[in-house]
């Protein structure tokens, strides 16, 4: 996938670049999934779970005192003593089949743990938090909490009542948060306001940047703060705005919709408001360092020179040093900006520094920014049909692109994404308004034209309940001469 820059130009794909440069290493960590874990500390996570499984399934059968409960704690208590010997608490947190070590999605262990990851967040737990100091008997108190069953919990009061009566100073269990969207809340006017404050945002930027004077990172702040807020609770309506294209002022529409499609993605893994605020400030700000790139450059028809070629790659540093030059805007931010190339396999641009990968955060905006790259029309290239650009996602899993998280923005986006022109199995023709809660492939959709291709009064179908009516194909807008625009 070429996640900014999409023409195949004859000294290779544009975002697959030489060393540049930059120090990855040194803002790392984002608040709330913080920890850092050592390539050794993150293979040894099976051995971890499979103590962790083992334990729960010991204290179902036998009481605290058997000698097979102890063996059993004192088997997960020499895994938890290797990473406290290194300095390190254990954090540990499980969403939707996925399960991750601070920061780190374990996808092998996702799928090998399975069952003890939907029993966890089946009973509320969502994480799970070792630190340094923890005894025996308090681990013990922690496996036979996470080994009740939902009735348990039920007959006990809730799990928040049960952690508060573990009294475990050293454990920390956090809820399942349950990220289901109501259309209720639904607030169109409230989300296309926020859109358009980080439009304007953008316009801000590249005039302050033009000027070389100083951008404020309380401006930005609120500008997040509301894009955060929103997608969190007005995430219909603002999934709806996702894929607003502007020609002229593509790189603003792009932040924005880059900020938009990324904390969509984050927030079906966590509501930590702080690691979305850095997630959401690094999305916007991406591409500030093309802001100072030639736009003869920017902008060329056909292939770059390598000289054009070097200079273009030096946009995420760039960008980076002009974000840490905002001051007080936080380090992570600035690491995306800095990383949104990297690829997942690290062979991307700037080189990650030995031992290091990119971070999650950045993984996430990497993915963003592919897909609203690749739907936008640019001066070098045409917009590709959304679902061709997902599907050319899928192929980029696992390379340039994270798989899970992949895996993830496609069960959210769907498969025709909003704003796909398609056509339907009685002939008709629809566009995609918003995808559905329970199914890739049958969005809701508004439909324009009837089998016979006459323009109708606009209509919405829910495909999701709607059994003998499907989507087809997808149809280029353009080629229709349809401006999905007017039925938006
Ligand atoms: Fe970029």
């Amino acid at each position: 996938v070429s996640n900014d820059e999409t023409r195949p130009p004859e000294t290779g794909a544009r975002d697959m670049g030489d060393t540049v440069g930059g120090d990855a290493g040194a803002a790392r960590g984002v608040a709330g999934l913080a920890t850092t874990y050592s390539a050794r500390q993150v293979r040894r996570a099976r051995e971890l779970l499979t103590a962790l499984y083992a334990a729960r399934r010991t204290v179902r059968f036998y009481p605290l005192d058997h000698p097979a409960t102890n063996e059993a704690i004192r088997e997960l208590k020499e895994v938890v003593d290797a990473y406290h010997g290194e300095g390190v608490d254990i954090a540990l947190a499980f969403f939707e089949g996925e399960l991750l070590l601070g920061e780190q999605v374990l996808p092998e262990e996702s799928i090998l743990f399975d069952q003890l990851i939907r029993e966890l967040t089946g009973i509320g737990v969502g994480s799970l938090v070792i630190r340094r100091g923890v005894q025996a008997h308090e681990l013990a108190r922690m496996v036979q909490l996470v080994a009740v069953d939902s009735f348990e919990v039920e007959q006990s009061g809730g799990m928040p009542r049960m952690i508060a009566e573990a009294q475990m100073p050293y454990v920390e269990i956090g809820e399942v948060k349950v990220f289901e969207s109501s259309d209720q809340d639904d607030n169109p006017e409230r989300a296309q306001e926020s859109y358009q404050d980080a439009i304007e945002l953008m316009r801000e930027i590249d005039t302050l940047v033009g000027h070389k004077r100083a951008i404020s990172a309380v401006r930005v702040k609120g500008v997040v703060r509301s894009l955060v807020d929103n997608v969190l609770s007005n995430r219909q309506a603002m999934m709806a705005l996702s894929g607003l294209k502007s020609f002229d002022e593509y790189t603003f529409y792009h932040s924005a919709n880059v900020a938009l499609l990324s904390l969509a993605l984050g927030s079906s893994i966590t509501h930590d408001y702080r690691f979305l605020s850095s997630l959401g400030t690094g999305a916007l700000l991406h591409d500030i360092g093309k802001l100072t790139v030639d736009p003869e450059i920017l902008n060329k028809p056909g292939s770059l020179s390598p000289e054009e070629w070097a200079l273009m790659r030096q946009h995420p540093v760039r960008g980076a040093e002009q974000a840490v030059a905002i001051s007080g805007l936080d380090r992570s931010a600035i690491v995306i900006v800095l990383e949104h190339h990297m690829r997942f396999d690290g062979c991307g641009y700037p080189r990650p520094p030995l031992l290091s990968r990119q971070h999650l955060a950045s993984r996430i905006v990497a993915i963003a920014d592919a897909f609203d790259a690749m739907t936008s029309r640019r001066a070098y290239s045409s917009a590709r049909v959304q679902d061709e650009a997902m599907a050319i996602l899928v192929q980029s899993a696992g390379s340039a692109l994270d798989p899970v998280l992949t895996r993830l923005f496609l069960s959210m986006l769907g498969l025709f994404p909003p704003r796909s022109v398609v056509r339907l199995g009685d002939g008709s023709t629809a566009i995609v308004i918003r995808p559905s809660d329970s199914d890739v492939l049958r969005p809701h959709v508004r439909v324009i034209a009837d089998p016979a291709q006459a323009m109708i009064e606009p209509y919405d179908v829910d495909l999701s309940a709607t059994p003998d009516l499907r989507i087809v194909r997808s149809l280029d807008a353009t080629a229709l001469n349809i401006d999905v625009e007017d039925y938006i």
